[in-house]
């Protein structure tokens, strides 16, 4: 089959490559991928800033496609039936041990630049019938990571969520959050996303740039008590003001790392507020079911900045490595 490798941990190094097809095992099914969606995980996989991962290797995580054969003794799928294949598909559901956490797609596993992966049928999960194979390949990390941020803090009416920047889990938790009846604060570093934000459905937008102390704007909009949930994606130059804005017993839902993994942290407001400081990797496929199916039933339509062909993968890369450049998801429509 056709496939895109990278072949060093550097942004320029694909090639396009041909390898062996795979032949799926009992109980596996055979993805035709048709579409994927990046991720920054992925970029910082292509930028040696992520541990695992041995080159060559096909990249990108997430994908979607259609079943093109089924292995022995499957029998919940069908040939033609489409599917969203897991980035995590070695954990199926409940409490991960290492193993099954750290097994990912574009990483340790065989990615979606390529024209067919071979996974478990139980790592797959059936696409919402309104979404093209484009959004349905966004859904891996980013909508279960948004599922699981808005169930960790039960998010419902009347639940306040902050979310910080307008990339792909910010965008993806925003509808989820609007479609659970939650009122929604978003930050951004251009006025110009923040009101592509309004249009999904923010009730107020904060642009970190011009107000730096966006925690205090997130206090003033909540009579000083702050949100229920921050999904806090900024990591080290966001942290402290993260903590500053959620409210007593809010959920401090800690996943990102886009400015930094270091933190210092003063521990008195998480004790005295008796916050809920909630790590997240990025979760199990019985979440991504989860998350899909509350996609279909809410019409929920993934954001895509941009589409790229497969050999169009270190621009796309590059969009997204520059940051502040995309709304939403970035994805690859597969035409080998
Ligand atoms: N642990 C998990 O389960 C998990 C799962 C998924 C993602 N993540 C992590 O979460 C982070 C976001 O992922 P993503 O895929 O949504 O990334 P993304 O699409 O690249 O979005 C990143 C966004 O961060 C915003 N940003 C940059 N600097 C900021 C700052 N100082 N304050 C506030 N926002 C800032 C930018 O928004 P503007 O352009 O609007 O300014 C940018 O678009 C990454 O670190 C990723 O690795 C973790």
């Amino acid at each position: 089959m056709k496939a895109i490798e990278l072949t060093a941990p550097r942004l320029d190094a694909f090639r396009a490559a041909t390898v062996a097809t795979p032949e799926p095992q009992r109980g596996e099914v055979l993805v035709r991928l048709r579409a994927a969606s990046l991720n920054f995980v992925d970029v910082a996989v292509a930028s040696g800033n992520y541990p695992g991962p041995s080159f060559p290797l096909i990249p990108v995580a997430d994908g979607a496609g259609e079943i093109a054969a089924l292995g022995e003794g499957v029998t919940k799928y069908a040939v033609g039936d489409r599917v969203i294949a897991h980035a995590k598909p070695r954990w199926i559901g409940g409490r991960p041990r290492p193993y099954e956490m750290t097994q990912m797609r574009g990483l340790t596993l065989p990615g979606s630049l390529a024209e067919y992966v071979a996974l478990p049928a139980n790592a797959v999960v059936p696409t919402p019938a309104h979404l093209s194979f484009e959004a349905a390949a966004t859904l891996p990390i980013a909508a279960t990571t948004a599922w699981n941020a808005t169930r960790a803090a039960d998010v419902g009416p009347g639940s306040v969520v902050v979310l910080l920047g307008t990339g792909g889990v910010s965008i993806l938790t925003l509808q989820l959050a609007k479609a659970a009846g939650a009122t929604v604060i978003i930050t951004s570093s251009s006025d110009e996303k923040l009101e592509r934000a309004r249009a999904l459905g923010a009730d107020h937008l904060i642009n970190y740039r011009t107000t730096p102390d966006w925690d205090g704007k997130v206090l003033k909009l909540t009579d000083d008590l702050g949100a229920d949930l921050i999904v806090e994606t900024g990591g080290s130059a966001t942290f402290a003001r993260a903590v500053n804005a959620t409210a007593p017993g809010g959920t401090l839902f800690t996943i990102g790392f886009v400015t930094g993994a270091e933190a210092m942290v003063d521990l008195l407001p998480i004790i005295i507020k008796a916050l809920r400081v909630v790590g997240n990797n990025t979760g199990s496929v019985s979440d991504l079911r989860d998350a899909a199916r509350a996609i279909g039933a809410a019409g929920i339509e993934p954001v895509i900045d941009k589409v790229y062909s497969q050999d169009r993968a270190a621009e796309a890369y590059a969009h997204m490595a520059a940051g502040g450049r995309h709304f939403g998801k970035l994805a690859f429509r597969l035409e080998w």
